[in-house]
């Protein structure tokens, strides 16, 4: 953790730079707006474009985001709400699909990797993707041979900046001269801090880290009652224990630009302003002494809480 003692959360400045673009310091992801049972596309639709509206810029989909009748399903509803806007950033991946209900695959053979980039290209009514990840590396593929496609397609202007999710710091390192990568996609769990060291690493190089599910230990700790002082601090600020969360990340980790999974148009809204939401030094330390203390309990009961989620969506 850095900068809790020093001072209070300063105000939020443009954020993360996507090659020298302003990308903000929060991301809105999708995937729940299609793998939720709940899921309705009219209120997905509305909440995408709110957060457009609000000042996010980048948005996170995927081919493998979709529902088992519906190919594509996550993509279609941010290429609906987004239409030709050039004011945000949609980032979108290949290698990894849905085969069905409880199923995925990983394929990173350069064709499978050239003909996931065309279908989105087509299904996001776009001319150039501007993020572009492999969702996974594939184990039985190499994967510089993977990178290779995404440098091709980036060389055919159809990809402006390449990504990787899912990947450790040897990996990235070991693709280092076949591609410039722009930006990591791993998961980063504002209570588990992951120690890896991938978010240092991407700092020191230039590349946006980008952390997915930054709420998943956070919200199983809210609903087992696990932390006191969240919920001290956000009811004295008359905001939601999600907001203090995301700005706790903000002010701590700013290698971190956290990919905010919601599905309801207020949690966009809310988790929005987190960027807004100054925390004192105080308040930073209470918050990272509950939080981070409480990982491996909380990690147990996320798990728990996240294969119960998928067995009900699956
Ligand atoms: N690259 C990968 O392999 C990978 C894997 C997983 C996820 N991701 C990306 O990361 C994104 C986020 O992941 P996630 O959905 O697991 O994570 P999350 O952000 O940790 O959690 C999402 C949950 O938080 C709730 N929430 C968010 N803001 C809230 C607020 N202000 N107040 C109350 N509740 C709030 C949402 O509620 P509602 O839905 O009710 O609004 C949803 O239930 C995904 O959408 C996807 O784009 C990437």
């Amino acid at each position: 953790m850095v900068g809790i003692e020093s001072a209070d959360s300063p105000p939020r400045g443009p954020g993360h730079l996507l090659g020298g673009r302003p990308v903000g310091s929060i991301a809105l992801g999708g995937a729940g707006m299609s793998l939720s049972a709940e899921r309705d596309d009219c209120v997905s639709i509305t909440a995408i474009r709110a957060a457009a509206d609000g000042g996010i810029v980048l948005f996170d989909t995927a081919r493998a985001y979709t529902t088992v009748d519906a190919e594509a399903h996550n993509e279609g509803l941010f290429a609906e709400a987004l239409g030709s806007r050039e004011d945000v950033v949609i980032a979108t991946k290949g290698g990894h699909f849905r085969i069905d209900k409880s199923t995925w695959g990983i394929d990173g053979s350069p064709e499978a990797i050239r003909a996931d980039c065309e279908r989105s290209l087509r299904r996001l009514r776009r001319e150039r993707i501007e993020l572009y990840f492999l969702h996974h590396p594939d184990p039985t593929v190499p994967l510089a041979e993977s990178v290779g496609e995404l440098n091709q397609l980036r060389s055919e202007g159809k990809v402006a900046h390449i990504g990787l999710s899912n990947v450790t710091i040897e990996q990235l390192e070991s693709v280092q001269d076949v591609a410039t990568v722009a930006a990591v996609e791993n998961r980063f769990p504002a209570t588990e801090a992951p120690k890896d060291g991938m978010a240092e690493h991407c700092a020191s190089h230039g590349i946006v880290y980008l952390g997915y599910s930054p709420l998943s230990g956070v919200m199983a700790g809210l609903r087992a009652g696990r932390f006191p002082k969240l919920a001290e601090v956000a009811a004295r600020l008359s905001v939601s224990p999600q907001r203090v969360t995301i700005a706790w990340l903000l002010a701590c980790r700013p290698d971190v630009l956290p990919i905010v999974g919601a599905s309801r148009p207020e949690s966009v809204a809310d988790s929005a302003r987190a960027a807004d939401l100054a925390l004192t030094a105080q308040d930073l330390v209470r918050l990272s002494t509950e939080l981070l203390a409480a990982t491996p309990r909380i990690r147990i009961a996320t798990e728990k809480a996240d294969t119960a989620r998928r067995m009900e969506t699956s």
